[in-house]
């Protein structure tokens, strides 16, 4: 298995990975984002294509290019290795073809369902034309993988049983139900194939077809839409409808445009819009919105915003405001949904979407369109809609301005209006009180610590001077210190050093390498490292005397309860160790 993980690291940039889930930029050698398992606004989260990790100074969290797949995909080692390999062109060598997992057959049997309803479809004129005459093209017809579900009880589940795979596995990938017997969950109905990141299949969504094909399965009342339940691939909270064809173009853009339908991603898709997704059907959730944080900052909601189910949008439009998005709508004035707009208007989408406006102008149009202000009723319910939703944006710059604009339109000032904002109660969003708590685990290090790692990130950057180090050594922790001792004894030269190191203190190596440039990064100008390691090194001494003192203290308490401890000897040695660190303290000032 080992050789296969160094040809897969050969083969592939870190950077190249990590791009296809997140937006970075070039900072130096190294590239730099925020950092998708943790919310911040600036970004702590290094990449170095030359030692191939990474790392996130704000929480921590690090690796090479397994480690970040299995955490953002959150799965095992075995499944990163498996969508790596895939990505590398390497193939696994299995050991024994039995041993695929349960999760690997349930893949397999939403591919195969893929193929039998894309057959399907192919022998069904009839949904053809329908497809057609809602305006897709067969080549989006393919690219989308769509199919149909034959108007039969058991089609699907026949074809799979022949293939050989069992009931129960078939029911867990969601296809069938069990009633006096198994029958098919899909009958009668134009299947859209929902992918996972990567582009595998892991559930369906089927639109009704009885005004097509009349129905001896399906009664014509049923539902519009029937949805795969939540299976061990799929929980729809979490996945976006489009998103693998949709992540590279919503990096590169810079903005997602979010629509709630199917047929609103494709058709738009079509028209030449890549950077959009579709929430399906469900509100937009907490999840959804850290899947696109991690490629953009800019949301265009082709949503209704009129209609009573924006409502439950509302919810995630408040977050994604919470959370730092600028959020704009697209206005299709003529109410149609996005996807009867591209048809019977090719070409104009594009526009509509260049014309997004701010959120924040369409509250502003509604709250002055409701009310007049003639009265002063009128004024106090403009000016209390329109302060809650300007006191949610997290931007100081972006607040002050709505209410200078909202100051101008109701010729009320500014600071009566900020007086009135700061009374009001906004009730936010679960998420963001979550995010603001969440601090980074990284309190549960000593501060020993990270002085020690600071100081070698920093002695990386200037070798010269480890000399002055030296002094330091002995009170570093013992993984740091052989690190240190091994620069030291290599003059400085990173590779000889590298090669110097025990394998499992290697990868330590190159995150402090990454470390160091992280810190250089964000210093200023008139940073000067030689003072800042003098200053670490004399701050690492200070937290061993308070180390020691500790311990001494721990021991003179338990001399008091037990007796037999030397007392007296204790008591010296707190002292002196007590006048060590007053000294520095002294010396500081
Ligand atoms: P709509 O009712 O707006 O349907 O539901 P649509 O997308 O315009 O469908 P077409 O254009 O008539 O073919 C919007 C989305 O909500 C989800 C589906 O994802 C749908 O695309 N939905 C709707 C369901 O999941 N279940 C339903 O019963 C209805
Ligand atoms: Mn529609």
């Amino acid at each position: 298995m080992s050789d296969q993980v160094q040809e897969i690291k050969e083969k592939l940039n870190i950077v190249d990975v990590i791009s296809g889930y997140i937006r970075l930029q070039k900072a130096g050698i190294n590239h730099k984002g925020l950092c998708p398992f943790h919310n911040e606004k600036t970004p702590s989260f290094m990449v170095s294509p030359s030692r191939q990790n990474w790392h996130c100074f704000g929480c921590a969290e690090g690796g090479d290019i397994f480690t970040f797949v299995q955490k953002i995909e959150g799965v095992e080692f075995k499944e990163a290795l498996k969508i790596l390999a895939e990505k590398a062109g390497v193939a696994l060598k299995y050991s024994d073809p039995k041993l695929r997992t349960e999760k690997d057959r349930i893949y397999e049997i939403c591919e195969k369902a893929t193929q039998f309803f894309t057959a399907s479809l192919n022998s069904a004129s009839v949904i053809l034309d329908y497809l057609r005459g809602r305006g897709a093209q067969e080549k989006t017809i393919s690219e989308w993988r769509l199919g149909y579900a034959p108007d039969s009880w058991s089609s699907l589940l026949s074809f799979l049983l022949k293939q050989g795979y069992r009931e129960t596995e078939i029911e867990k990938a969601g296809l069938i139900l069990r009633g006096d017997r198994y029958h098919d969950r899909f009958r009668n109905r134009l299947m859209f194939p929902i992918f996972d990141s990567n582009g595998r299949v892991v559930a369906f969504s089927g639109r009704i077809m009885s005004d097509v094909i009349p129905s001896k399965t399906e009664r014509a009342d049923s539902g519009k839409y029937v949805n795969s339940p939540e299976t061990i691939l799929y929980s729809k909270s979490k996945v976006l409808y489009g998103f693998d064809k949709a992540k590279t173009e919503i990096r590169k853009a810079d903005k997602v445009v979010l629509v709630e339908g199917q047929m609103d991603a494709i058709l738009p898709w079509q028209d030449g819009i890549k950077n959009i997704v579709a929430t399906s059907g469900t509100a937009l959730t907490e999840n959804h919105l850290s899947i696109l944080k991690r490629l953009t900052n800019n949301l265009i909601l082709a949503f209704d915003v009129d209609d009573a189910g924006f409502r439950a949008t509302k919810r995630g439009v408040d977050l994604a405001n919470e959370l730092g998005f600028g959020v704009s709508v697209l206005d299709i004035s003529s109410g149609k949904d996005p996807a009867d707009f591209v048809k019977e208007r090719p070409g104009e989408f594009i526009k509509l979407v260049s014309e997004s406006q701010p959120i924040m102008a369409y509250y502003f149009n509604r709250a002055f369109g409701k009310f007049s202000t003639d009265k002063i009723e009128g004024k106090k319910f403009i000016a209390l809609t329109l302060l809650s939703e300007i006191k949610r944006l997290p931007s100081a710059v972006e607040r002050s301005g709505w209410l200078r604009e909202l100051s101008l339109r109701l010729g009320i000032s500014e600071s009566d209006l900020k007086e009135e904002m700061e009374r009001i109660e906004i009730e936010k969003t679960e998420m963001a009180n979550v995010a603001s708590s969440q601090r980074p685990a990284i309190s549960a290090r000593g501060r020993k610590e990270i002085l020690s790692e600071r100081l070698l990130a920093l002695l990386l950057k200037k070798p010269e001077l480890i000399a002055e180090a030296i002094k330091a050594a002995a009170v570093l922790p013992k993984n740091d210190f052989e690190i240190l001792s091994a620069l030291a004894a290599n003059q400085n030269e990173f590779s000889a050093t590298r090669a110097a190191l025990s394998p499992d203190l290697r990868p330590r190596l190159d995150f402090l390498y990454l470390a160091g440039d992280y810190e250089l990064e964000k210093a200023d100008h008139d940073f000067d490292i030689g003072e800042e390691v003098k200053l670490l090194i004399k701050e690492i001494e200070r937290e061993r005397h308070k180390e020691n003192l500790q311990k001494i203290g721990q021991q003179i308490r338990k001399c008091e309860a037990e007796e037999g401890l030397d007392m007296n000897q204790l008591m010296e040695e707190f002292q002196s160790v007590s006048n060590k660190l007053y000294k520095i303290d002294e010396n500081k000032k």
